[in-house]
């Protein structure tokens, strides 16, 4: 266990105090998701244990059996409040809180997502009454892709990124059903000292006096053959074609042994009988050691395999150096370009992960063809803009940032800023975005002062509609500053520090990096401008601190993703240092002082 925090990073006694603790109570609490982390590696585990640890404190204060409705939605209105007080802090008092704020920023986590799990669970505190299985599943898919997908963002951080392939998006929902179906069966004696059963009541009127034996406790017939029916479906729901296919030889083994795990609790559940309306019921010890014994082996071979990274945060750049040139992540090819070009080879290790890119250009275009400057606007967004983006895509690049308009664009006539809004309006609306099976999210990085009310409600739209794809990130830098980004971030720390709950003398570098606009983001790795001008313009100040430079003469409309992918190519053949001296080898002036030694 010491181990284990100490090949995690984690050094701090407080923070190990926190992780062991969450560790405890997952264990105690749920024995079977327990051993199923125990399959992640190491480096992963603290992390795994103390998001599980997290969601179940929310999860037990919404099902507590104690004390009316209200009073839980409450306090668990309190306990979330409390997690986003401490996260803009950084610490917390409370055990679980503090270790999960510390894997949050570990590994840039995304916060909306959690928030969104937990705003589920509030629903549920209120109570829910779920009429169909459709809504059962919508239900069961808010409160649980969070977790999961919250797993995928930590491997695919430590160097192993999950696809999750579009096409089987039915069977990924079908299988969490079945997982959750299963939980809900071992634990039905738990919702029922609640006074609660969470079953769609379209499955609950076919078994007619299932529901009334149900709330009495009585292991009736109807009863029996209720349970029955829901182990058949879950059996069935489990057991989904395909679901490991291409998968890296870990998760695989991940996703197998949990499948094996509720099948065997599911085998519990079948057999356990009117015990089931009295205690929650798990497989033997036996048992689960029989399936659990040889994963373990094969997992710990299958991540021989893989190339992990240590924690991103405390030392060296703030991202590990990324793993993969064509991100597994994407789900299916956007269209290629006309001329058949394909993408380069990029050695997996040269390949950046962040490019943010300074579109400049596009009035000198126009001017040039004596055409007004927001023709050049218009063809930069509907040409170059979405060539560009597919090639991100296609090269496998996992985070695109496209300036569009800056705090200082303001000083433009308005004419010319309404094009240029419109243009943002209309590429929010195009296939870039509408279409699923490209996997591409949208983030927003900017303020909303100043800007139209539905444009703004169109980019946090966008945003959240496309949170869960897990191809390509387009950041749109739009009614972005980097010295505003940097004054934002300092009166938050000023407001934490002057609550009491952040020390000056204590504040490092990642205090204030998760104080800016999207603090999951990873550090640019490489600039790229167009237009031919050789400046930053305010861009992502912080973030570029150690960025590659990259400058084109092409204004910004004549750009298509073989442009992109040539700046790639050259980043390719750069050599980062951050810092440190050049190796011996590679020094020819070194050579030459050593040979005239001799
Ligand atoms: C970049 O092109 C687009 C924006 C700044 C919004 P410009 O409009 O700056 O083009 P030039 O630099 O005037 O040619
Ligand atoms: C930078 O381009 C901003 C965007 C591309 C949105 P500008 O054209 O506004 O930059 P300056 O004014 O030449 O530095
Ligand atoms: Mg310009």
């Amino acid at each position: 266990m010491a181990g284990i925090l100490s090949r995690a990073v984690i050094n701090d006694p407080v923070l190990r105090a926190a992780y062991t603790h969450c560790r405890s109570s997952v264990r105690q609490r749920d024995a079977v998701e327990y051993s199923i982390m125990q399959l992640m590696p190491p480096v992963l585990r603290p992390a795994c244990w103390a998001m599980w640890a997290a969601f179940s404190a929310a999860d037990d204060i919404a099902d507590a059996t104690q004390g009316p409705r209200t009073a839980r939605a409450a306090r668990l209105d309190a306990w979330t409040a409390a997690l986003e007080r401490e996260l803009a802090a950084g610490s917390s008092a409370d055990p679980v809180r503090h270790a999960l704020i510390d894997t949050v920023r570990r590994w840039r986590l995304d916060v909306a997502e959690l928030q969104l799990s937990f705003a589920t669970l509030k629903e549920d505190a209120r109570g829910r009454r779920l009429e169909t299985w459709r809504e059962w599943s919508a239900r069961v898919g808010d409160s649980n892709f969070s977790w999961a997908s919250q797993s995928m963002t930590l491997l695919a951080r430590a160097g192993v990124p999950v696809p999750m392939w579009l096409r089987r998006k039915d069977a990924y929902q079908r299988y969490l059903d079945g997982l959750y179906l299963t939980d809900t069966l071992t634990d039905l004696s738990q919702d029922l000292a609640r006074g609660d059963i969470s079953l769609p009541a379209e499955v609950l009127d076919h078994f007619p006096q299932a529901t009334d034996h149900l709330r009495e406790r009585r292991w009736s017939p109807a009863v029996s053959d209720l349970v029955t029916h829901l182990t058949e479906q879950a059996h069935r729901w489990l057991d989904q074609p395909d679901l490991t296919g291409a998968l890296h030889p870990g998760p695989a083994e991940m996703l197998r042994t949990a499948t094996r795990l509720f099948h065997a609790r599911l085998d519990a559940v079948q057999e356990a009988g009117p015990v089931l309306l009295s205690r929650p019921v798990l497989p033997t010890r036996r048992i689960r050691w029989q399936i659990l014994a040889p994963a373990r082996a094969r997992a710990a071979l299958a991540w021989r395999l893989a190339p992990l990274s240590p924690p991103p945060h405390r030392s060296g750049p703030a991202y590990p150096a990324p793993r993969q040139a064509r991100s597994p992540l994407l789900v299916q090819p956007p269209p290629a370009h006309p001329s058949g070009a394909r993408p380069p080879t990029i050695p997996a290790d040269h390949m950046p992960r962040h490019v943010a890119v300074i579109m400049d250009g596009n009035g000198r275009w126009a001017t040039s063809r004596n055409l007004p400057r927001h023709q050049g606007h218009r063809v930069g967004a509907d040409s170059a803009v979405r060539d560009v983006i597919y090639g991100a895509a296609e090269i496998g690049l996992n985070y695109l940032t496209l300036y569009a308009f800056s705090t200082e664009n303001w000083k433009r006539d308005t004419q010319e800023i309404t094009y240029l809004f419109e243009n943002v309006r209309d590429q929010l609306r195009s296939d870039i975005f509408t279409n699923d099976s490209y996997g591409i999210r949208l983030r927003w990085a900017g303020r909303n002062e100043g800007l139209p009310e539905d444009l703004v409600e169109e980019l946090l739209k966008a945003e959240s509609t496309t949170r869960h794809r897990t191809g390509l990130t387009v950041t749109l830098c739009f009614n972005y500053g980097g010295r505003a980004e940097l004054t934002q971030a300092a009166a938050q720390l000023a407001r934490a520090a002057t609550a009491g709950d952040l020390h000056p003398d204590h504040l490092s570098e990642d205090d204030l990096a998760s104080h800016l606009l999207l603090p999951d983001t990873p550090d640019v790795d490489l600039i790229w401008r167009t237009g031919g001008e050789r400046r930053i313009s305010n861009f992502l100040l912080w973030q570029s601190a150690y960025a590659e430079l990259h400058f084109t003469e092409k204004y910004w409309p004549d750009v298509d993703r073989r442009d992109l992918w040539h700046t790639i190519s050259d980043y390719a053949q750069r050599e980062r240092r951050y810092g440190t001296a050049p190796p011996p080898t590679s020094s020819p002036d070194r050579l030459t002082t050593q040979d005239s030694v001799q």
